[in-house]
C-alpha cells in the first residue's frame, strides 16, 4: 500500500499496532487513526474499492489476536473517543468506540449510574472493543456480558455504507430467526466481521445502593468448588445475590502473595473465592452473617476470612485480582524471548459440571502440557480461565495441545470453547467442536451478505 492522507505506511507505525495481548505479531500495510465517522466511511469505501482488508482494533488487549492485522490496514478506533451524551433521565450513554471503558464508568458512578461489565482489562480496552468481542468479567455472573447493555449502535459495512441499528422496544417478538430480531445481537461479539463500529448507546442502571466484597480461603480446591455451588444454589433460592464469585487456585495465590500488602493471605490457604454483594447499607451485616454461615459450612478458613471493610481494602482486592492476568501476561511475554509464551483458556461448563470438569483439564494440564499453570477467574459461571506458562517452544506445543483438549472437553461436557474472549485467529479450530458444519457455514453466510468482498476483519472466526 501507498502512503496516503488517510493511513501511514511507515515500518515503525506498522509495527507500533501490528500486535495484541496474545502475543501474534501481525504485519499491516497501513495503519489508519480517524478521528470520526465520515472519515472511517471514506477509508472502507476505498478499501472496498481495491478490495484490501481491513482490521478493526482498539488498545489491543485481545487474548485471541482478533485486532492483530495480517497484511491491509489496521483500522485504529482510539482517537474516536468523544462522550456525546450521558442522558441522566433516560439512563443512557451515548458514545465513541475509542473510549477507553474504564474512563467512561468512573465518573457514572458519581451521577449516581452504573455500568455493570467489567472486563479485568477495563482500563487497558475501549468501549468499541468490548462490544465487538461482547466482553464481560466478575460481575457477568449477575449482570451478563456486555450485550445485555447495548442498546444501538452506528456503523460502516464492508461497502463503506454508514448505517444505525437500534434494539426493538417490544417486550416480545417471534419475528425471525432469534440472532437476526435484533442485529445489534449479531454485532455484540461479531469481532469485527460485520462492521465497523463508530458509534455506541449503552443502557445504563442506577448505581448500587452499597456492596459487601470478601475474600475467603480454603485448604483444599474441592471445599472452594463446593463453597461455589452452594453459593450459586443460595443465589437460586433468593437467600444470597452474589454478584461475583471468582477463583484464585494455589498457584495464583503464589503469585498474588507479593503484591497483598497488608490483607495477609494465609500462608496454609491452597484456594480463595473472592465474592460480592450488592445491599443497602443497613442490610450489610445481615448479608454478611448469611456469607460467613455458607463459608462454615464449605469448611473455609473462617477465622481468615478478609471482608473489605473501606473502599480503600476493596481496591486492594480487586487490584490483587488485576495483578494475576498483568503478572501472568508479563511473564507470557517474557517466555516469548526464548519461544515460549503464555496460553489461556476460556471454556465454560454448567455449574453442575464444574468440579469434574475441573479436575480433568488439571490432568489434562499435568499429563499434556506438564509445565506451571495457574486457574483463576469466573468460577461461579463455571468458566476458569487455565493459564498455561511454555517458557519453550517445545513447551508451547504442549500448551497448544493441552488448552485444543480442554476445548473439547468442556463442548462435551454441555459447555462453551469461548465464553468471553472470543475466538479471533487463535481458536478457530475449535469453533468445529461446538457447531454442526451448517451452522458455521450460515454465519460464514452472513458474512458474505454484509461483507461480499470478505474484507473486514479476515482470518477472524473463520480461517
Ligand atoms: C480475566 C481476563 C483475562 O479474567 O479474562 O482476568
Ligand atoms: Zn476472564
Amino acid at each position: 500500500m501507498e502512503e496516503s492522507r488517510f493511513w501511514s505506511v511507515e515500518p515503525s507505525v506498522r509495527e507500533a499496532y501490528a500486535e495484541d495481548a496474545s502475543g501474534l505479531i501481525g504485519s499491516p500495510d497501513a495503519v489508519a487513526r480517524p478521528t470520526s465517522e465520515e472519515e472511517v466511511a471514506e477509508i472502507v469505501r476505498l478499501c472496498a474499492d481495491r478490495s484490501i482488508p481491513v482490521t478493526p482494533q482498539g488498545l489491543r488487549s485481545s487474548t485471541v489476536g482478533g485486532p492483530v492485522a495480517f497484511g491491509g490496514l489496521a483500522l485504529n478506533l482510539e482517537r474516536l473517543n468523544r462522550t456525546i451524551d450521558i442522558d441522566m433521565e433516560r439512563r443512557l450513554a451515548i458514545i465513541e468506540p475509542g473510549v477507553v471503558l474504564g474512563e467512561f464508568k468512573r465518573p457514572l458512578i458519581d451521577a449516581g449510574l452504573f455500568y455493570p461489565p467489567d472486563p479485568t482489562s477495563e482500563n487497558e480496552c475501549t468501549v468499541g472493543g468490548s462490544v465487538l468481542t461482547n466482553a464481560s468479567g466478575s460481575r457477568t455472573y449477575q449482570y451478563g456480558p456486555t450485550r445485555r447493555y447495548v442498546r444501538s449502535l452506528r456503523l460502516v459495512l464492508g461497502d463503506g455504507r454508514t448505517t444505525e441499528i437500534t434494539r426493538s422496544r417490544a417486550s416480545k417478538n417471534t419475528a425471525g430467526y432469534f440472532g437476526f430480531q435484533d442485529p445489534v445481537d449479531l454485532l455484540c461479539g461479531s469481532e469485527g466481521t460485520l462492521g465497523i463500529v463508530t458509534r455506541v448507546t449503552l443502557d445504563l442502571l442506577p448505581a448500587p445502593p452499597g456492596f459487601i466484597a470478601g475474600m475467603a480461603f480454603f485448604l483444599r480446591l474441592g471445599d472452594a468448588l463446593g463453597f461455589v455451588v452452594s453459593a450459586d444454589r443460595a443465589r437460586q433460592a433468593g437467600l444470597l445475590e452474589p454478584r461475583c464469585l471468582e477463583l484464585f487456585d494455589d498457584a495464583s495465590l503464589d503469585l498474588i502473595r507479593p503484591h497483598a500488602g497488608k490483607l495477609g493471605i494465609p500462608g496454609v490457604a491452597k484456594t480463595a473465592i473472592f465474592f460480592e454483594q450488592e445491599c443497602e447499607p443497613d442490610e450489610e451485616s445481615i448479608v454478611l452473617d448469611g456469607w460467613l454461615d455458607l463459608l462454615e459450612r464449605a469448611r473455609a478458613l473462617a477465622e481468615d476470612t478478609i471482608i473489605a471493610t473501606t473502599e480503600e481494602q476493596f481496591l486492594e482486592l480487586r487490584e490483587l485480582r488485576h495483578a494475576l492476568p498483568s503478572e501472568m501476561n508479563e511473564r507470557g511475554r517474557r517466555a516469548r524471548d526464548s519461544g515460549g509464551g503464555k496460553l489461556s483458556t476460556d471454556w465454560a461448563v454448567p455449574i453442575e459440571a464444574l468440579a469434574a470438569t475441573v479436575e480433568d483439564a488439571t490432568r489434562i494440564a499435568g499429563e499434556t502440557f506438564g509445565g506451571p499453570f495457574v486457574r483463576y477467574g469466573h468460577i461461579g459461571n463455571g468458566h476458569p480461565h487455565f493459564n498455561l506458562l511454555a517458557e519453550n517452544a517445545e513447551m508451547l506445543a504442549r500448551a497448544r495441545e493441552a488448552t485444543h483438549r480442554m476445548a473439547m472437553l468442556a463442548v462435551e461436557r454441555g459447555g462453551t470453547i469461548t465464553a468471553e474472549h472470543g475466538i479471533g485467529k487463535i481458536k478457530r479450530d475449535y469453533l468445529r467442536y461446538q457447531y454442526p458444519d451448517w451452522v458455521v457455514q450460515a454465519m460464514r453466510a452472513v458474512k458474505r451478505t454484509v461483507d461480499p468482498k470478505g474484507i473486514l476483519a479476515p482470518g477472524n472466526i473463520f480461517g
